[in-house]
């Protein structure tokens, strides 16, 4: 098959790589795409660095069975801790969420304050300010690890108005406030659920979301390799997770934005290593 005709592999530890995959079919509705959800192996966020490196060179192995183009990384924590190996192994153009998030809100910051919220393993990383050190050394990052709102996300907790949702947030968001951030990096594929909460609780802040700055870094990439799709109709996309497909066909499309209607498959997760 033509390379830029084959599909683009996307993965993440659980559901939240969903709110990626929303803005690549809104922006790159031609590309056919196999989604792979770890649904098994979540959390990473509270992995080590050695476990969470080798679930990801696990789940690249795995996508590229698929005989994928490219990978987007759709995790922070994946993307965080794993990135760089990653690229030195495989030989595809691998995108991922901190450097586009990273580089946007470097760009957009007015007072040169930022905060960014993750899991432990993504703030431990320090790869959000290592990215805007790069970009302008004079930015000062604020960074909260968050561990407590994936599950509160994945158990339906997300929306304004719940006031178990929304005292964790403000536990978690004041001292941010307190620094005067005019920029928020939410660096959890899981938090754009959280928005309208987050912005209720910091109205004067920008919000900058995984998924929207790493879809433009994604056609960026596609182009220089000469891999966007030229066809003409709308792309398919697989679903592909190691446990629980029903309840990933329920609970995705909070995250998708629409109902998953596409068979949800299921591997087992011993066969998500090469053999
Ligand atoms: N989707 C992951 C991220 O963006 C969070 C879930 C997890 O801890 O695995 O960091």
């Amino acid at each position: 098959m033509e390379q830029k005709r084959k599909p683009l592999g996307v993965f993440d530890s659980g559901l939240g790589g969903l709110t990626v995959v929303k803005e690549i079919l809104e922006h790159l509705p031609h590309e056919d795409i196999v989604f792979f959800g770890d649904t098994a192996r979540v959390p990473y966020g509270s992995r080590s660095k050695e476990t969470i490196t080798e679930y990801v060179k696990e789940d690249i192995d795995f996508l590229l069975r698929y005989d994928v183009k490219a990978i987007v990384i759709a995790c922070n924590t994946a993307d965080s801790m794993a990135r760089a190996e990653m690229e030195a192994r495989f030989d595809l153009p691998i995108v991922g969420v901190v450097e586009p998030a990273a580089e946007l809100a470097a760009s957009v910051t007015k007072n040169g304050k930022i905060g960014v919220i993750g899991t432990k393993a993504t703030i431990r990383s320090k790869a959000y300010e290592q990215t805007m050190a790069a970009v302008d050394p004079a930015i000062r990052v604020y960074s909260k690890a968050c561990p407590l709102l994936v599950p509160l996300v994945e158990e339906g907790r997300f929306r304004k108005g719940d006031v178990v949702v929304e005292s964790v947030l403000a536990d978690y968001l004041t001292p941010l406030k307190a620094k005067e951030i005019d920029t928020l990096i939410l660096g959890c594929t899981h938090y754009p659920l959280l928005r309208e909460t987050i912005a209720s609780i910091l109205p004067d802040t920008r919000l900058i979301p995984s998924g929207t700055a790493s879809t433009q870094a994604l056609i960026g990439t596609l182009e220089r390799f000469g891999l966007l799709s030229d066809n003409p109709s709308h792309g398919a996309i697989r679903y592909i997770v190691s446990d629980a497909p029903d309840r990933f066909a329920e609970n995705g499309s909070k995250f998708l934005g629409r109902e998953i209607h596409e068979n949800v498959e299921l591997v087992s997760v011993t066969e998500v290593p090469n053999g």
